[in-house]
């Protein structure tokens, strides 16, 4: 171990001292405000270059410390008044303020030492900057010593101490560097670097991820520092991300789907509104479904496949279900004959609903669920197989099937949803739902996320919500559930941040950011956070400000969701499913 101890490099004494090939500059702090706080140099964490912050206490006992004192105090008491006055011993009433309050703090000192509240010693404290270029080496020295005045403390630059200043700096040396102050161990503790800048994790938190699996993603917060974001806190992925319209949270939610690719066996299950993820998914190879528009001729068969106990308990569940949408209260009696119809169906392998309906001996039952067959009003759900499969990203466009009535949306969606449970096999999973407002508008769906949010984990998937505020109706059970169960939270910057809700029938932004507990300095931060560039991440582990930048290539694919560009994109696909991706490129590039 003595290459630990013994120099490897060529050390060059002088006013500009070298090691290696590096010029060595020592800043020393040798000032001090008349105040110190906790964490008062936190500043220095802000800069953007490499550099070693030195603190040496060297202790003293008490009696040495209270002789030192004491000579100071006599040294300041002198001053109070003029050496014309003691000489001749007058009495006028000119008294030297300063001096005084030096006195009366010293004093205090000394009380304080002798009842072993604090104790003092010698500190030194020294930046150290290390540079081949002494041009880049210089400007890091101006700026460091800008920070430490502004923090009102003095800095002066080492020279003829520099070599002594920059061995004082190395652990034991404890000779070296005269420049020493005198300072209790209540300002050492404001002055040392207690805490430091909270990177994130350096990799994903949950133990259901493979280890060492990355952050989610990488991003910049104030001073360069870097920030590692993961939406985990232990193995709970839940995430809400919350800012008004506009503010950017499609492009987020698109840009955190690109991100979870990198975890192998991803599978992203996505629930857009307004095509936001349509670039995304084209482009990763995923799959793209608008479910019920007329572009896509799409068939559920909800009832082709049902091999476990739990399959049948659901598709019994699914039936009365659709039932009851239909107006028709489902009986005990009634129950029975769709348990022994299913058992019918499932025994002669048939797979469509409409065979459902043949097996099925009630008029009633069979008539609420005709609105579902191929002779019915929509016939998405009457298929001998599923024309939908799911890829690594698979998104569903909701904006055109929100618009249609219960009856159609919610027989569908329970399905999907339950298609989606399905394949979830404990690789890295997520769902993603934006503006999830609309899905939380119904109760049944509501329920359903609610249910995802407390069961979910255990399948190792994520649940990611981004919504605008909530309406009461909305809010109402759903508010509770969200802060429990979402441990990281998202806010996008918001000029409305302080906004209070309306005759009770909406809720404010501010209202909602104080039941996510956070305080109005938080808030603050999100009001005055710049729009389109900072976020505020939120979660047990810490709360960080962080700065997405897109470039035009990020923005071509996670933030593409006008009409126009949609449009254009798939026009672009039906031209050529191959090279549609560097088109689209060159067109945004250009
Ligand atoms: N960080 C960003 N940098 C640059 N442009 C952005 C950023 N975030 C969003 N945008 C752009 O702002 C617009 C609105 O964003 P969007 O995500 O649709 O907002 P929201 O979903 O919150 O209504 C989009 O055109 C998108 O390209
Ligand atoms: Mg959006």
């Amino acid at each position: 171990y003595l290459d630990s101890i013994i120099g490897a490099k060529p050390l060059i004494g002088g006013l500009e001292p070298k090691i290696g090939d590096k010029f060595i500059k020592i800043i020393s702090i040798d000032g001090f405000p008349m105040e110190s706080s906790p964490n008062i140099l936190n500043n220095l964490n802000l800069m953007d270059f490499e550099y070693r912050f030195s603190n040496r206490f060297i202790y003293l006992d008490q009696s040495e410390a209270l002789s030192l004192l004491d000579k100071e105090r006599r040294k300041w008491n002198q001053q109070t008044t003029s050496l014309w006055e003691q000489l001749f011993n007058i009495q006028t009433n000119k008294i030297d303020k300063h001096a005084t309050e030096m006195v009366e703090q010293i004093n205090s000192a000394t009380a304080d030492q002798k009842s072993n509240i604090v104790s003092f010693g010698y500190y030194s404290a020294n930046i150290i900057i290390l540079d081949e270029d002494q041009e880049r080496l210089h400007q890091k020295v101006n700026i460091v010593i800008q920070n430490i005045e502004s923090l009102g403390f003095g800095a002066r630059v080492e020279t003829f101490n520099a070599l002594e200043a920059w061995l004082g700096t190395l652990p034991s040396h404890s000779i070296e560097n005269l420049r020493k102050q005198m300072i209790s161990t209540l300002n050492l503790a404001h002055f040392i670097p207690t805490s430091n800048i909270w990177t994130g994790d350096r990799y994903c938190p949950s133990d259901k991820f493979p280890i060492k699996s990355p952050p989610l993603l990488h991003t910049v917060s104030d001073g360069h520092v870097p920030f590692r974001l993961n939406l985990h806190v232990g193995d709970v992925g839940h995430t809400l991300i919350f800012g008004p319209t506009g503010a950017g949270k499609s492009t987020l939610i698109a840009l955190l789907v690109a991100q979870f690719h990198r975890y192998r066996n991803a599978k992203i299950f996505a629930f857009d509104k307004g095509n936001s993820l349509f670039a995304l998914t084209k482009a990763t190879g995923g799959k793209h479904y608008e479910i019920l528009s007329d572009s896509q001729e799409l068939s559920f068969a909800p009832l082709a496949n049902l091999k476990t106990t739990s399959d049948r308990v659901w598709a019994e569940d699914w039936i009365e279900m659709i039932c009851e949408l239909q107006g028709q209260k489902v009986m005990p009696e009634q129950k029975r004959k769709i348990r022994e119809a299913l058992h019918t169906h499932i025994e002669t392998n048939s797979k469509t609903l409409t065979e459902f309906i043949a097996q099925i001996q009630d008029a009633d039952i069979s008539e609420a669920l005709s609105f579902y067959s191929s002779k019915g009003s929509i016939d998405m759900l009457d298929g001998d197989i599923d024309n939908i499969t799911f890829a690594t990203l698979s998104t569903f466009e909701l904006h055109e099937l929100m618009q249609l009535g219960d009856k159609v949306v919610i027989p569908i969606l329970l399905y999907l949803f339950h298609k989606i449970e399905q394949s979830l096999d404990g690789s890295p999973s997520a769902i993603f739902i934006d503006e999830a407002w609309v899905v939380l508008g119904h109760p049944v769906f509501r329920d359903k996320i609610k249910e995802w949010l407390k069961v979910l984990r255990k399948y190792n998937c994520a649940v990611i919500l981004s919504t605008q505020s909530l309406s009461d109706a909305t809010n109402s059970g759903i508010l509770d559930v969200l802060q429990e169960s979402c441990p990281t939270k998202i806010f996008l910057p918001n000029s409305k941040a302080f906004q209070k809700g309306t005759d009770n029938t909406i809720l404010g932004p501010y209202d909602f950011y104080r039941a996510f507990g956070l305080n109005d300095q938080e808030i603050e931060i999100i009001y005055s956070a710049i729009p389109k560039r900072e976020y505020y991440y939120s979660s047990p582990n810490g709360t960080r400000k962080f700065n997405l930048v897109f470039d035009e290539f990020t923005l071509a694919f996670c933030g593409a969701s006008s009409i126009e560009e949609v449009t254009h994109i798939k026009k672009l696909i039906l031209e050529d499913e191959q090279s549609w991706i560097s088109k689209w490129i060159q067109y945004r590039t250009n």
